[in-house]
């Protein structure tokens, strides 16, 4: 029911919370060592840029054990408990499900850069119904209840934007949608695998020079601004969703990744798209896609100018 749902949602609110609260005790407790770097062990998963520290795991443990607690009935789908192997694969289905990223922005954190964050998202008949993300560092939070909205600290809505041409337009392309100026964030993930059409790594590294080239064309800079890289796909889509970024590509991300950020960005009027990149993304169509891609376009929400963030007070 509607009041169950809103009763989840500020559960989740103050979940995001406490769990930022646990890892900013591994920043506070940080020996300082000569890189000053957080003090947490560490362990490669897929290979040796994909880490693992003590952290990720702690805050797992604690968010699992709350949600269990609270909501025994309900699926669990943690990106550390993925890794550990205790299943091979974890599909979105019709069941009530959570999906957490403890510590979104791993190796970030392990080097005290702020861009890391906690990610929360409770998914309802595969949809991302509740989104919380918080970034303890900054002390803000970006939450989403589907239908009712999306705010930032509690205190701040984001109106309702028209939405983009891009759902009524059968073909849209990238330079369709992206406005003049625009500030563009792209990861390079994680994944070095090879993909259907190539290395994902290598995908990854031809869309960025190509926003670069964009963003440089004719020696008089064009439709990009800038171009960011902030090491967690999760505050890329908060960004996006404020109207702080334009546009965020990636490849290689997992559910846990994106799960509340789709939430949210879907709340303030902004679309999530596959970006298995055409052979040129900025003539050839892009489609929408669900939860469970891999990889991802989002597109910040429009507004009647071209820079309006969409910030209103509640
Ligand atoms: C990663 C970050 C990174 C993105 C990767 C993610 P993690 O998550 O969001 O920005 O490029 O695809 O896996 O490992 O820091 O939780």
């Amino acid at each position: 029911t509607k009041s169950e749902l809103k009763d989840l949602y500020s559960f989740a609110l103050d979940l995001g919370r406490k769990a930022g609260k646990i890892l900013m005790d591994g920043v506070d407790m940080r020996c300082g060592d000569s890189a000053g770097r957080v003090e947490s062990k560490q362990e490669e998963k897929m290979n040796a840029v994909d880490i693992v520290t003590q952290t990720d795991l702690d805050v797992e443990a604690f968010v699992k054990a709350e949600i269990m607690k609270k909501y025994p009935s309900h699926a669990f789908i943690g990106e550390e408990t993925y890794s550990s192997g205790s299943s091979k694969e974890y599909l979105i289905t019709s069941a009530p499900t959570w999906c957490v990223d403890p510590l979104d922005g791993t190796v970030n954190y392990t080097h005290l850069f702020p861009m890391f964050c906690v990610s929360i998202a409770f998914i309802l008949n595969g949809e991302a119904t509740v989104g919380v993300i918080y970034q303890p560092i900054l002390d803000v939070t970006y939450s989403a209840l589907s239908g009712h909205g999306a705010w930032q600290d509690d205190g701040h809505a984001w109106k309702k934007r028209r939405a983009l041409p891009l759902i009524n337009n059968p073909a849209p392309s990238l330079s369709a949608q992206a406005p003049k100026g625009c500030l563009f964030s792209c990861e390079w993930g994680k994944d070095r695998r090879d993909v259907e059409g190539g290395n994902m790594w290598k995908k990854v590294n031809s869309f960025v020079n190509m926003a670069a080239e964009i963003g440089g064309r004719g020696g008089k800079g064009g439709m990009v601004h800038g171009v960011r890289c902030l090491g967690s796909a999760t505050l890329d889509l908060a960004y996006v969703a404020s109207g702080a970024f334009d546009i965020w590509w990636e490849g290689g991300c997992w559910e846990w990744d994106v799960a509340a950020g789709f939430c949210i960005l879907k709340e303030a009027g902004g679309l999530i798209t596959t970006a298995n990149p055409p052979p040129d993304p900025m003539k050839d169509p892009i489609q929408e896609v669900r939860l469970g891609s891999r990889l991802y376009l989002a597109i910040r929400p429009a507004g009647d100018s071209e820079k309006e963030t969409g910030r209103q007070a509640q």
